[in-house]
């Protein structure tokens, strides 16, 4: 750990607002927590980063985030067990994917020690906001922007990099129904489609919405070039069932590499699943509902954890789901979640104690 961490400056809110949070009725993402991290890249170099008071940002008009879309960002968790020890669950891959992130867009790394013992900070400092309740978490969202101004579409040579915190429950309640689609694409070959820029998001908004004036939640994105295979789950990677094997695409350029996805991976196969990685096409999709052969379809992410799939629809036709006693997407969240949250061992090493 370097000299600027050591002495990682915390300035503390004066006016604490967590005596109006209800943590029983925790909605995801809508209330953030007294503190964030902030640290400014310019002159070639990160400066030290602080835990300062929850606040706005002053940026100038020209700051290329507003005009080219430099931003990446990150997805994770704290959960608090019945000791009131923190943790969090595979915390350097998330360190790791937002360096790969911000390389796509050219935008400097950040140093290990900047995100995880500021991390580490914050969290001491907002530990009363971790919440406690089964099925909350504290939801952690770090990001790079591109402050720096400018007209010119080039990097920008100032950069922002904040973890802000969010008491959280559930990002989906319930099953969803999701249409497949035909025509947009999240990503390309070539693409930043692997990468978590915001704008990745940005795309995906309008034919989610034409999805949902259809009545469906959720888009389920297929290649760009012939939309004949199936590769994510709106902001999820996605899982499909057919007799008793679950299958997943391969990562690409296209494809988030999903700390969740991987993780699901391992489990089901250490449960003795059969577990398939391979390009999975509508077809054989469509073909197994028709014969009674599809069981699941699951997404899976950090917010999300596992968000079962109740049907889908594609060219015009909706096919639903059977509902399962024993379903895969149930016990491997079941397991999933006792891990995270230190109610079952964790044979992976995947858990991490914020100490
Ligand atoms: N795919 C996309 C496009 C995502 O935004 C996410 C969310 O983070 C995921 C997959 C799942 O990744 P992870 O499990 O690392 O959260
Ligand atoms: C996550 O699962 O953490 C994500 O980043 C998805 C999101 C866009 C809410």
């Amino acid at each position: 750990m370097n000299a600027i961490i050591n002495n990682l400056e915390i300035i503390r809110t004066k006016s604490s607002k967590i005596k109006d949070v209800d943590f029983d009725n925790l909605k995801f993402g809508q209330i953030f927590s007294d503190h964030m991290l902030l640290c400014h890249y310019k002159d070639g170099q990160w400066d030290a980063p602080k835990v300062v008071p929850y606040q706005s940002i002053n940026l100038d008009p020209s700051a290329k985030i507003f005009h080219y879309g430099q931003a990446v960002f990150e997805g994770m968790k704290a959960y608090k067990d019945a000791n009131e020890d923190v943790w969090l669950f595979r915390p350097m891959d998330n360190y790791k994917r937002l360096n790969i992130s911000a390389n796509r867009l050219a935008m400097p790394e950040l140093p290990e020690d900047y995100f995880m013992e500021g991390l580490k900070a914050l969290l001491k400092v907002d530990n009363e906001w971790i919440p406690k309740q089964d099925g909350s978490s504290l939801y952690i969202r770090p990001f790079i922007f591109a402050s720096g101004g400018g007209f010119h579409a080039s990097p920008a040579d100032e950069y922002t990099f904040i973890i802000a915190t969010a008491p959280s429950g559930a990002y989906f309640s319930g099953k969803v129904k999701v249409l497949i689609e035909e025509k947009y694409s999240r990503s390309a070959n070539g693409g930043v489609g692997y990468a978590k820029a915001g704008g990745n998001y940005a795309g995906q908004f309008y034919p989610t919405q034409l999805a949902v004036e259809k009545g469906y939640q959720q888009v389920i994105w297929t290649d760009d070039n012939t939309h004949e295979y199936i590769e994510e789950a709106g902001a999820m990677n996605i899982f499909v069932r057919i007799k008793d094997t679950l299958i997943t695409g391969p990562t690409s350029d296209r494809i988030l590499d999903g700390i969740t996805r991987k993780s699901i991976i391992e489990l089901a196969e250490s449960e003795g699943i059969a577990v398939e990685v391979r390009k999975l096409s509508v077809h054989e999709v469509v073909e197994a509902a028709q014969n009674g052969d599809l069981k699941e379809m699951f997404g899976a992410g950090t917010a999300a954890v596992i968000s079962p799939i109740a049907g889908f629809g594609y060219k015009g036709t909706d096919y639903d789901l059977p509902e399962l006693e024993n379903s895969y997407a149930s016990s491997l969240k079941q397991r999933i979640t006792d891990i995270q949250t230190n109610k079952a061992e964790d044979p992976f090493g995947w858990r991490f104690k914020v100490e």
